[in-house]
């Protein structure tokens, strides 16, 4: 892995394991740099950071060793991604808040690097209202997060809170320089799946709702998922749910898909759904709007044999293949 790390300590218990962490990137083949906070310096000495980094460790902004560059900025730009580790609770809540008082938040908010943060803490600290709305906010902004892990903490506790270990952090960052990251042809897009049977009220107390075994949505659903999308299964719910999930995720990502798979009531009073502007694709239900595409087979599609098209038989007794098959085809057509 030869990527640049810089490493950014700040003043929790777990310091002396950020000291670890260096040597099992640098045996990893990463070229580290350690920036520190004063708090972290109180727990272990810059030295050992040096010693293990091989490199000059920067805790001062104003201290400009290099006359040629300005330190922090030259840092930020330098690191293929940044890790803060340990990050305490109090770094969490200046990075949420994009506060740079010392060299650690001002490089974080000079750099575009991505940049992975593993908190840690005590379990109450880490539960705490403020902390957790930091993080979420952090999350919102993009930052990636290592999880604390769970078990004795320094403050005599048991719990959530305990900076991941030095050779886990090491794996899932050789995983990400190791797989660049693909675009898959869903990244991005928001696939909704009926699946099994949607039900319609009969009267106040009842609802009535085809049979259904599921296994036609359920492939479609995780092939979705394996060209990347973020799917939202909607399994033997009602055609309300349907309608409801639709304007909700249509509100957050225009770019979305229903798979209308599910077998529906074929009752007069049934409902339709509205896919107005929305890509659909039906199974031989009847919807409001222009479905992108609409599947015709002899009964309902689990129950048959074969489907049709666009006036092409295929198969559909073998669900993952049809799911294959038919996911080909929706992204062709997307393609033209
Ligand atoms: C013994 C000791 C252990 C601490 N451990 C943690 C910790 O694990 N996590 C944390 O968020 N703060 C911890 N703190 C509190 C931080 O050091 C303190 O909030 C400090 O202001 C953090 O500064 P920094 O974020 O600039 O490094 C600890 C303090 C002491 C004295």
């Amino acid at each position: 892995m030869n990527k640049n790390i810089l490493l950014c300590v700040s003043g929790g218990i777990a310091v002396y394991k950020a000291v670890a962490l260096v040597s099992k990137l640098s045996q990893a083949g990463a070229n580290v740099k350690v920036m520190m906070t004063a708090s972290a310096r109180q727990f272990v000495n810059p030295l050992s950071f040096q010693v293990m980094s091989k490199n000059d460790v920067y805790f001062d902004t104003f201290d400009e060793k290099d006359s040629s560059v300005i330190a922090h900025i030259d840092l930020a730009d330098w690191a293929d991604l940044i890790l803060v580790a340990p990050a305490t609770a109090n770094m969490i809540g200046k990075m949420a808040n994009g506060i740079a008082d010392d060299m650690v938040s001002t490089t974080l908010l000079a750099t575009t690097a991505p940049v992975w943060i593993a908190p840690a803490m005590n379990v109450h600290m880490y539960d705490h209202p403020a902390v957790k709305r930091n993080l979420e906010r952090l999350a919102a902004d993009g930052y990636q997060f290592i999880e604390p892990s769970e078990g004795f903490l320094a403050c005599g506790y048991v719990g959530k809170g305990r900076l991941e270990e030095p050779e886990k952090i090491t794996a899932i960052v050789l995983d990400f320089f190791a797989a660049p990251a693909t675009i898959k042809p869903l990244t991005n897009k928001t696939v909704v799946v009926t699946v099994g049977a949607l039900h319609v009220p009969l009267d106040e107390k009842h609802v009535i709702s085809p049979q259904a075994n599921g296994l036609i949505g359920q492939a479609l659903a995780n092939e979705a998922r394996e060209l990347g999308a973020h799917v939202i299964q909607i399994e033997n719910g009602s055609l309300n749910d349907v309608m409801q999930q639709l304007e909700a995720s249509k509100n957050q990502n225009p770019e979305i898909i229903l798979i209308h798979a599910a077998n529906v009531p074929t009752m007069e009073k049934t409902p339709l759904i509205s896919v107005e502007g929305i890509k659909a694709v039906t199974f031989g239900q009847e919807v409001l709007g222009e479905p992108m595409l609409n599947i015709r087979s002899d009964r309902w599609i689990e129950f048959s044999e074969e489907a049709q098209l666009n006036g092409r038989i295929i198969a559909t007794t073998n669900p993952q293949q049809f799911a294959r098959t038919l996911w080909t085809h929706i992204l062709k057509g997307e393609e033209q």
